[in-house]
């Protein structure tokens, strides 16, 4: 397994809305992150769905270190 590209040094705030589906970008390819935008075809990643059950602020991980993905844990750190 290769290592995801480090996106970014710090989390991705983003507004979720209560209901939506997410899609996290796994890889760190995506040119629209924190979000997958296709570019991770043809390697092994996969985005990583994140379902909203609230309408919140939330921290997704861009680093792609995290151990509780799509969310940032803090490994950026
Ligand atoms: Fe990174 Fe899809 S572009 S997982
Ligand atoms: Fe990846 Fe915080 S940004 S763990």
């Amino acid at each position: 397994m290769s290592d995801p590209i480090r996106a970014s040094n710090i989390p991705y705030p983003v507004e979720v809305e209560s209901g939506k589906s997410y899609y996290w970008c796994s890889c760190g390819q995506s040119k629209s992150q924190p979000f997958c935008d296709g570019s991770h075809k043809g390697s092994e990643f996969s985005p990583v769905k994140f379902q909203a059950t609230e309408s919140k602020k939330v921290y997704f991980c861009g680093c792609k270190a995290t151990a509780s993905q799509p969310l940032c844990d803090g490994s950026h750190k």
